[in-house]
């Protein structure tokens, strides 16, 4: 165990708050005053830190540069109307970073000594979660291998490091996307349901693509033959065909989504019909075509429930209805957000 008592602080003499447009805020764009540091070496964190929000310094030779040993996760910190400053489940999240830990090799972390981090960190800069509706303060965990080394193998230094940035939606709105059915995200066996940088990587092209043809992201399907959905962009994917909520199972090659169980468990919880299992291609076209296709949206952090509007598959859009008339996806966002934001029950301990 790490004594967490002794996070050292050095607070910023230069805050960019009062610089700050919250207003007009986008994903990602504006990063508040500090940072938590952490160092791993001789086999073991320390060196708890908060510190001004600052660039890095490393060596052209830094591993994570050449090899891409690198974790991260993305939570978000709202403020209740009492005042409270509300963490959507951070324990859930640090699990997840965990695992992304063991499969890229990395060291695990200790709970007490990330919850104590983020915990400081957010009392620190408390002053930048967003008011606005749909606005948070998203927090950026990560790690990365810090050995100045360029032999193949895992480094035996790491940095972790979480930062924060008040942000809005990641999407504004509905969204367009196109089913892939030549790159792939991830396979079986591989890294698909870390949070690791190169997953994201390989997600670049095809979402160019894609964006030039005038969609803002794929529905990625499986690596050996293209027939089943797996993820779209950086979400997973929910459909409702019939009145049942239809959702790909967890594997190696899809992250699970700390939203997506959200999700799942609300609506399993109000009696919905849910379903994880494999979804073909062929049976939403079939769905859409009958008339069955109700909804189709995507779950995450960054997007919280994002309705697809369009789908393209091999040349032809599946225009699917209003958004007014989807229901239970307006119905399941309204109830998490108001857990998020302490205005509804905290059934199932999601709140810290
Ligand atoms: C999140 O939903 O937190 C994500 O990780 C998406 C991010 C890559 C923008």
């Amino acid at each position: 165990m790490i004594n967490t008592q002794n996070i050292e602080i050095e607070k910023t003499k230069h805050s960019k708050l009062s610089q700050t447009d919250f207003t007009n805020l986008e994903f990602g764009a504006v990063y508040s005053d500090h940072m938590f540091v952490m160092d791993y070496k001789d086999k073991q964190w320390g060196g708890l830190r908060i510190v001004p929000f600052q660039n890095i310094s490393m060596s052209p030779a830094t591993s994570v540069l050449h090899y891409g040993q690198t974790i991260f996760e993305g939570l978000k910190a709202y403020r209740a109307d009492n005042g409270d400053i509300l963490l959507f489940r951070p324990l859930d999240h640090h699990k997840r970073l965990n695992k992304s830990a063991k499969r890229l090799c990395m060291p695990e972390l200790d709970e007490s000594a990330y919850l104590e981090g983020i915990t400081e960190l957010i009392k620190l800069d408390r002053a930048w979660i967003p008011n606005q509706p749909g606005c948070s303060l998203y927090l950026r965990p990560f790690m990365y291998a810090s050995d100045e080394f360029i032999g193949v193998k895992p480094s035996s230094t790491y940095k972790f490091i979480v930062f924060t940035s008040p942000v809005a939606g990641y999407y504004k709105g509905t969204v367009k996307v196109i089913i892939e059915t030549e790159y792939v995200r991830a396979a079986e066996g591989g890294t698909g349901f870390t949070k690791s940088g190169g997953n994201y990587a390989a997600s670049l092209l095809p979402a160019k693509l894609a964006a030039e043809k005038g969609y803002q992201q794929i529905m990625w399907t499986d690596s050996k033959e293209h027939k089943y959905f797996e993820e779209s962009g950086t979400m997973n994917l929910m459909f409702i065909i019939g009145d049942t909520l239809v959702t790909p199972p967890l594997s190696t090659s899809i992250l699970a989504g700390i939203t997506r169980d959200s999700i799942l468990t609300l609506a399993k919880d109000w009696g919905v019909k849910v379903e994880e299992r494999r979804v073909s291609v062929d049976e939403v076209v079939k769905a859409y075509e009958n008339g069955t296709l109700k909804d189709a949206f995507g779950t995450g952090t960054a997007a919280t429930i994002t309705q697809i509007s369009t789908i393209n598959y091999k040349g032809t859009d599946l225009v699917l209805p209003g958004e007014e008339t989807r229901e239970l996806s307006n119905k399941l966002n309204k109830a998490l957000n108001d857990i998020k934001l302490g205005k509804a029950e905290d059934k199932f301990g999601w709140i810290y």
